[in-house]
Formats: C-alpha cells, sequence, structure tokens
C-alpha cells in the first residue's frame, strides 16, 4: 500500500471518529449535510463566477463602497493611505483574509473588476435546509438592521448576498436572519433579546447587518448563525455559518470585554462544522477589512450565502431539547 493510500485511511478513519462522536447531528443528518454542503459549494462557486451574476456584483459593490465611506464619516474615521504601519498591514495581507483596505478603487476593495471576465470570488457560505437549528435559535427575532442593542464589542458591518444556486441570480425578498454570541460568549435567552435580528433582501440579494464582532464559546470556533428564509418568509429555511479568520479573533478579543471572555476557546481547525463548509476552491470565511486605522473603528466583512431554492428540506424546524440548558 502506498503512504499516500494509508494517510487517506488514516483521515477516513479519524473523520469517522469525529462523525460518531458528533454533539449535534446523527450520522444520517451529518451524511446528508455533507452532500448538500458539496452539491451547494460547487453551484455557488460556478454562480460566482457566472456572466448573470457580474451585473448585480457590479452594483452591490458600489453600494458596498458607498456604505464603506458612510460609516467612516459616522464613525469619525479619518483614513488616509499613509496612516497605517507598513509592515503589519503586508503580514496580514499573506496570512489573513483582510483585502486592501488603504485602496480608495472599489476594484481593489473587494477583490472585483469591472471590465475583466468574471471569476468566482471564493468567500462564500453555503446554507442548507437542516431539521435541527441548534442551540441559541429563536424564531420571532425582531425586523431591524442593527442588532447590538447596547451590547460591548468591536463594531462589525456584516454584508450578506443571497443568491439562489438554482438560478445563480440574487435572491430578492428573503428573510434573513442572524444571531451570535456576544463579546463573553453569550447568547440572549429571548427572541427580542441583543444580538439577534432579520432583514428582507435587497434587490441585489443583500442584507447587512450592524453588530460586533461576536464572542467565542466552549467547543464552538467563532461564528455567526444565519438563516435564509425564501419567498417572503414562507418558504422553509436554509441554515448556516458564517466563520472568521483566526488572526481578526485573535487581535479582537485583545480588547474591551472581550478579555473577560472565560470560556474554553475553539478554533476554526478543531471545530467539527466548519471544515464541511470548505473545499479545495472554495473558501468558508468572510472577507473582511479594517473601517479604520484602528481595531476599534470596527470591520467590515462580507460573504455570499448560497441558496437552493428548490431545495426545501423538512417541513418544521425541531430544537434539539438537550442543547436547551445552554441557553444563556
Ligand atoms: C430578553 O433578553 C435580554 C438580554 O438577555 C434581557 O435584557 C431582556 O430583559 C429579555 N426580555 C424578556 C422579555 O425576557
Ligand atoms: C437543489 O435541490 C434539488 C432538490 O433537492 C436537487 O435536486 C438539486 O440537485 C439541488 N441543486 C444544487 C445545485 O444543489
Amino acid at each position: 500500500m502506498r503512504a499516500s493510500a494509508i494517510l487517506k485511511l488514516a483521515l477516513v478513519a479519524l473523520s469517522t471518529i469525529g462523525v460518531l462522536g458528533h454533539p449535534y447531528l446523527s450520522e444520517r443528518e451529518l451524511q446528508e449535510y455533507k452532500l448538500n454542503q458539496a452539491r451547494g459549494i460547487e453551484a455557488l462557486g460556478n454562480c460566482l463566477a457566472s456572466p448573470e451574476m457580474h451585473e448585480h456584483q457590479k452594483r452591490m459593490i458600489e453600494e458596498r463602497t458607498a456604505a464603506l465611506q458612510h460609516i467612516r464619516k459616522a464613525r469619525g474615521v479619518e483614513f488616509t493611505l499613509e496612516s497605517r504601519d507598513k509592515l503589519s498591514w503586508l503580514k496580514w495581507l499573506s496570512s489573513t483574509h483582510e483585502k486592501h483596505g488603504h485602496s480608495k478603487d472599489p476594484q481593489d476593495l473587494f477583490n472585483f473588476k469591472w471590465n475583466e471576465a468574471p471569476k468566482a470570488n471564493t468567500a462564500g457560505c453555503v446554507l442548507t435546509p437542516q431539521s435541527i437549528y441548534g442551540p441559541f435559535w429563536k424564531d420571532s427575532q425582531p425586523e431591524r438592521q442593527d442588532l447590538r442593542a447596547g451590547e460591548e464589542g468591536v463594531y462589525m458591518r456584516l454584508a450578506m448576498q443571497v443568491i439562489d444556486v438554482t438560478t445563480c441570480m440574487p435572491m430578492q425578498g428573503a428573510r434573513v436572519d442572524a444571531w451570535h454570541a456576544n463579546a463573553m460568549g453569550t447568547y440572549s435567552g429571548n427572541a427580542t433579546g441583543f444580538l439577534r435580528g432579520f432583514q428582507w433582501s435587497s434587490g441585489h440579494g443583500t442584507a447587512d447587518f450592524d453588530t460586533i464582532f461576536p464572542g467565542h464559546y466552549t467547543d464552538r470556533a467563532t461564528h455567526v448563525h444565519v438563516t435564509v428564509r425564501p419567498e417572503g418568509g414562507k418558504r422553509y429555511a436554509h441554515e448556516g455559518m458564517i466563520y472568521f479568520d483566526e488572526g481578526v479573533r485573535g487581535w479582537i478579543e485583545r480588547n474591551g470585554a472581550y478579555k473577560n471572555n472565560k470560556q474554553e476557546l475553539k478554533l476554526n481547525q478543531d471545530d467539527d462544522f466548519a471544515p464541511m463548509s470548505a473545499s479545495d476552491r472554495f473558501d468558508p470565511l468572510v472577507q473582511w477589512q479594517w473601517v479604520g486605522r484602528y481595531i476599534s473603528d470596527g470591520i467590515l466583512a462580507w460573504i455570499a450565502l448560497g441558496v437552493n431554492a428548490s431545495d426545501m428540506g423538512v417541513p418544521q424546524p425541531r430544537k434539539r431539547t438537550f442543547d436547551d440548558h445552554l441557553d444563556r
């Protein structure tokens, strides 16, 4: 047996142990999840590179650029090209998903060329219909753009775009829910509490939230939960999670309220869910950039969400009761 074959076998054995030991999903549910992910990842990658999407992306990026200028102005950020330490900047560029925040040109900023043949922008997250929403899910979250409700933390504009992978078109009028933990790694215990809410997706499929960077909590890599309910919320929801570079998490968690988070830290690389969203040509982490010179100015993070509108999933979400006690 060749060495590479032995290695593959070892990896299969390892991942089987992971499957059997999974705290949230049964083995069957996990297999289904993986299959949906693999199909969706391929489809979303193709959509992001399609000529149909190009026009939408162009206009969306213009809107996003305008939004960033607006955020900088509103937060009093003096942003100049020379203001930043060059070395630390280069270090970030080589190791993270941070985009070129110094450029005034949206084409550099969002890694998108107006006049080039479209190519896949690889930051994406595939949402699949699930029978289980995991812990902390609350229906009837309020409609709001700003989720912060007074929570302390580093400001984050989370800019998402929903794409129907069956048509490669932006999904308009879908209900997009987002929820995540606060700086201490705690979720609000009711539907109207902090760091929860929904918006309707725009004509370009976008839903942008003002929130804070999520804190970590025991047993999971840092993430934001998202559901999308197509057709004005009437269709069954697709669920997914959004992940962040460990680099940006580490920098942010050295500040303010995050410093008092005593929960166990789990890295992306050790997470059970995160790797399922990746493939060799697909990157499940958000792309991001600092809003200004200082971490306290906040970050802009963006990602495409792939949804298969033909896939209805199960009729009713179910929440695992054994997770209920975790609702803090
Ligand atoms: C909902 O949760 C928030 C934060 O956890 C709390 O401040 C608020 O009082 C709660 N509201 C209700 C109705 O329980
Ligand atoms: C979308 O869902 C349908 C129904 O489950 C399935 O037949 C199809 O393969 C899916 N398409 C993609 C791109 O995932």
